[in-house]
């Protein structure tokens, strides 16, 4: 990722991340980081009311091609507005531009790093949303879910989020089986 972006002001009013009353002292970005499947770098917004707020760019590196991008980018904001009408827990997420998007930062730690009982009951929440909405999460990972200091869970990583059918078609292509991929116990 480029050195040169920066992240802009006038930008996070625009997509509703800064409140009008909300006044800024000073935007600190961090480093962009390569993780799994995206270029992160959080952003901490300091304003006059000695509040902080944090949010997480993200770039996908494995997606190819500025349509393609732009699609992922749109797909995934699609998507975290589905969930949040929905009643589930994923942060507020918008296109920050064309081949980027911002989300709130969600603050606790990644599921995979606490006991299941800590963590159960809420994911367990999370992924009966899915099955409402006919979506399904397809990967086993435990990075991708925060547990919240307040029990809930919040999914930050939406690309896993598919279609049934999708996911159904998937697992025939690669053979994997359901149990490797996160869903609902089956009745
Ligand atoms: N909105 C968020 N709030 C808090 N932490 C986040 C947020 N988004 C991402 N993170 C942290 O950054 C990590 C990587 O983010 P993300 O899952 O979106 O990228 P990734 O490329 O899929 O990486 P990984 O393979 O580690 O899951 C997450 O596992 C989580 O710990
Ligand atoms: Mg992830």
């Amino acid at each position: 990722m480029s050195g040169e972006f920066k992240i802009q002001e006038k930008k996070l009013r625009e997509i509703g991340f800064l409140e009008p009353y909300e006044e800024v002292e000073k935007i600190e970005m961090g480093e962009w980081k390569l993780s799994g499947q995206h270029y992160i770098c959080v952003v901490k917004v300091y304003l006059s009311n000695n509040v902080v707020k944090k949010f997480i760019l993200k770039c996908p590196w494995d997606v190819f091609g500025s349509d393609a991008v732009r699609a992922w980018v749109d797909r995934r904001v699609r998507l975290s507005k589905l969930i949040r009408q929905a009643g589930g827990n994923v942060p507020r997420t918008e296109k920050y531009d064309d081949g980027t998007l911002i989300q709130e930062f969600i603050e606790g730690v990644e599921i995979g790093r606490v006991g299941e009982e800590k963590y159960k009951s809420a994911l367990e929440r999370e992924l009966k949303i899915y099955e409402k909405l006919g979506l399904s999460y397809a990967d086993s990972t435990l990075s991708n879910f925060i547990l919240t200091p307040e029990g809930k869970v919040y999914c930050v990583d939406l690309d896993f989020l598919e279609s049934k059918e999708n996911v159904l078609k998937k697992i025939e292509r690669v053979q994997l089986s359901w149990e490797g991929m996160i869903t609902l116990p089956t009745k």
